[in-house]
């Protein structure tokens, strides 16, 4: 599906990002959260739009399972369907920052080569990469919607972290870690975050 169309020119508009940001009195960017299943990235993503809408900021959620309801239905979850699921979710969330929203975007993402093309579609300081760094244990101890067990029994294939891989960034903006007994909680995770975004000027 990449690089078939051919003969396209861009067409740029007078309004660009730049008035949308000053209506909207913030920077548009992804804030892209990575981790195991369970570890909580939809609960803090959608924490953090809660937080951040409260403040008077426009904030929209990607999340990942809820995609593969509707863009991503027909892709898998092998390793080359989850590359084109994180690059077209990438280019949704690139359109997102280019409307001058804060955009939250929530996925597994296991492979570092794939968040990396996400990171390579934006400009720089855009891409605020953050690790859900809870351990497997805590995972599958919460296993909010029973997939561990299924995988552990066999019934799922491919499963993060049961029989397929999850890659930890090795050099990301943010890193959020949750212990055995001791996680934060959302709105902390969330204030983590907003924080950097106040540091970093996207906030105005
Ligand atoms: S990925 O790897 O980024 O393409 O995955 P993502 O689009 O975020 O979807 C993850 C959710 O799909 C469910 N699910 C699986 N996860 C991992 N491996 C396998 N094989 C799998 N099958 C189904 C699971 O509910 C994930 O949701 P979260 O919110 O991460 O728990």
């Amino acid at each position: 599906t990449v690089g078939k169309s051919t003969n396209i020119l861009w067409h740029d508009c007078p309004i660009g990002q730049t008035e949308r940001q000053n209506l909207l009195n913030q920077k548009g960017c992804v804030v892209w959260i990575t981790g195991l299943s369970g570890s909580g990235k939809s609960t803090l993503a959608c924490a953090l739009s809660r937080e951040l809408h409260f403040r008077g900021h426009l904030t929209y959620v990607l999340d990942g399972d809820n995609l593969r309801h509707g863009l991503n239905r027909d892709l898998s979850f092998k390793a080359e369907d989850r590359a084109e699921n994180i690059r077209r979710v990438g280019e949704v969330a690139k359109l997102f920052a280019d409307a001058g929203l804060i955009c939250i975007a929530s996925l597994i993402s296991p492979y570092r080569s794939d968040r990396s093309v996400c990171r390579s579609l934006l400009p720089k300081s855009s891409f605020i990469e953050v690790f859900l760094n809870a351990p497997l244990e805590v995972c599958e101890a919460r296993d909010p919607k029973g997939l561990y067990k299924l995988a552990r029994a066999g019934k799922i294939k491919g499963f993060t972290g049961i029989d397929d891989p999850y890659e930890p960034p090795s050099d990301c903006e943010i890193v959020i870690t949750c212990k055995i007994g001791d996680c934060p909680s959302p709105k902390s995770m969330a204030d983590q975050v907003v924080s950097y975004l106040e540091a970093n000027g996207f906030l105005l």
